[in-house]
């Protein structure tokens, strides 16, 4: 829907109160400022602002404010796998990790497929009020790629469902996606596809080329996901609708939406940060933590994701937030689940791959982590400009070392493939509706 009521009609109260944040350049730009924040709002932008009535003053040691970060692809787990993830840890590392939304996938269990448990969803994320969590609505019933959802019900429920997908499977069969384009078209809300042709993959583990053979890893092609995205273009093409590729894999993947943007149609794109730093080289450790659908490609893929990051061409940063158990992840290779801890590791990627090497400056790091993902989610509210005005969604990173400890992550798992990796920015706070949802100075 584009109605722009926001946020949905729900148990959350505004949010009150006067937050001060010091010393922060919105950014990366400019003298150091501070910003005064009343009942959520930005109220005052300035050198000094008044400081007195505050219920919190954030200590931005001179760092660099963003706009809260938006992030369009999680798994939060809740309902069903509570062991692994729920919607407070997943909020609480997404707020740790500088975001003020995230989108959380359908294939929870019992599926998102119904408004009653996006509703639910919704509900439980606002009631904790770290981070707004939007539910994902599952494209198909039951993700059986067999029955379109009632995308209009679960669009008008208090969830406000803005994106569909049956992410962890691909919608194969191409009467139900062009169907589901064109339901989704009329209702303005994105679909988003998991491209991946399953009968290309059947008991694929890995990438499929020279390491994987050497390894003796069934290989999953890239042809497997970019055949997928090319007829999904054609579809975005012929029924006028908005379609977005969920983590993005391959050079060939980045040539057919380079063409397709080239022509006009509507197709967005997503890379998680791990597709662009980590190679299948690393499944050389036989780790399962290295484990992860779509797989982990070549150098000459990551470079090309890389680059078409910064073309504009992939539009935005996801993570693909996925927890797993040590019981499903340590464990044989083949037999451990796909999936990937990203929430708290994202933004350090980021920065480190393109503002610490000159390519990208913060402002960039604003668009692809903040507002192009609110944009094409149509998410009021977020990836907004800090002004006077708005919304009080924002995020102060500092250019200090830090050392991945998987142990301190706030997931409920510990499957991330950057542990003992160390980064140069970490967030140092994060605001909802000006309310601190992460403070690095005050954390226990
Ligand atoms: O690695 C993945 N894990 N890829 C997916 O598509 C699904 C996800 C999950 O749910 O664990
Ligand atoms: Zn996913």
């Amino acid at each position: 829907m584009s109605d722009m009521n926001y946020p949905p009609t729900g148990p959350l109260s505004p949010a009150t109160g006067v937050t001060v944040i010091n010393d922060v350049r919105p950014y990366g730009e400019g003298d150091a400022v501070s910003v005064r924040i009343v009942d959520g709002v930005i109220e005052e932008i300035g050198p000094e602002v008044s400081a007195a009535d505050a219920g919190h003053v954030v200590d931005g040691r001179g760092g660099v404010l963003l706009p809260g970060l938006v992030d369009m692809h999680v798994h939060l787990r809740e309902p069903g796998r509570e062991d692994t993830e729920t919607i407070e840890t997943g909020s609480t590392a997404a707020a740790k990790g500088g975001f003020t939304a995230v989108f959380t996938m359908a294939n929870t269990m019992p599926v998102t497929d119904q408004p009653i448990i996006a509703e639910s969803v919704w509900a439980k994320g606002q009631a904790l009020g770290l981070c707004d969590v939007h539910p994902v609505g599952s494209i198909t019933k039951g993700l059986e790629g067999k029955t379109l959802t009632e995308f209009g019900m679960m669009a008008n429920s208090d969830a406000k469902v803005r994106m569909f997908s049956d992410d962890g499977k691909c919608v194969t069969d191409p009467l139900i996606m062009r169907r589901a384009i064109e339901y989704a078209g009329g209702l303005d809300v994105l679909v988003a596809q998991h491209a991946e042709d399953h009968r290309l993959t059947d008991g694929a583990v890995a990438h499929e080329g020279p390491t994987a053979a050497r390894l003796g890893l069934r290989g999953w092609p890239r042809t497997a996901e970019e055949s997928v995205v090319a007829r999904d273009i054609m579809l975005a093409r012929d029924y006028h609708a908005r379609v977005h590729v969920c983590h993005a894999t391959t050079a060939g993947t980045v040539d057919l939406l380079r063409l397709a943007k080239e022509q006009g149609i509507t197709v967005t794109a997503e890379v998680t940060p791990h597709h662009l730093t980590l190679t299948d080289e690393k499944l050389e450790t036989f780790d399962g933590n290295y484990r992860v659908n779509p797989p982990l490609r070549e150098d000459t893929d990551a470079a090309a994701l890389r680059q078409a990051l910064i073309d504009g061409v992939i539009d935005v940063v996801a993570t693909d937030h996925a927890p797993h158990g040590a019981e499903d992840k340590c464990i044989e290779f083949d037999q451990a689940k796909p999936g990937m801890l990203g929430l708290e590791t994202s933004l350090a990627i980021i920065a480190e791959l393109f503002v610490h090497t000159g390519l990208k400056d913060w402002r960039w790091v604003a668009q692809v982590m903040s507002e192009r993902p609110a944009e094409i989610t149509r998410l009021p509210g977020h990836g907004r400009p800090i002004a006077v005005g708005e919304p009080g969604n924002l995020t102060v990173v500092v250019d200090e070392s830090w050392t991945v400890d998987r142990t301190e992550l706030a997931s409920k798992t510990e499957n991330s493939p950057f542990d003992g990796e160390s980064y140069a920015t970490r967030v140092q706070a994060t605001l909802l509706r000006g309310v601190p949802t992460w403070d690095a100075d005050t954390a226990s």
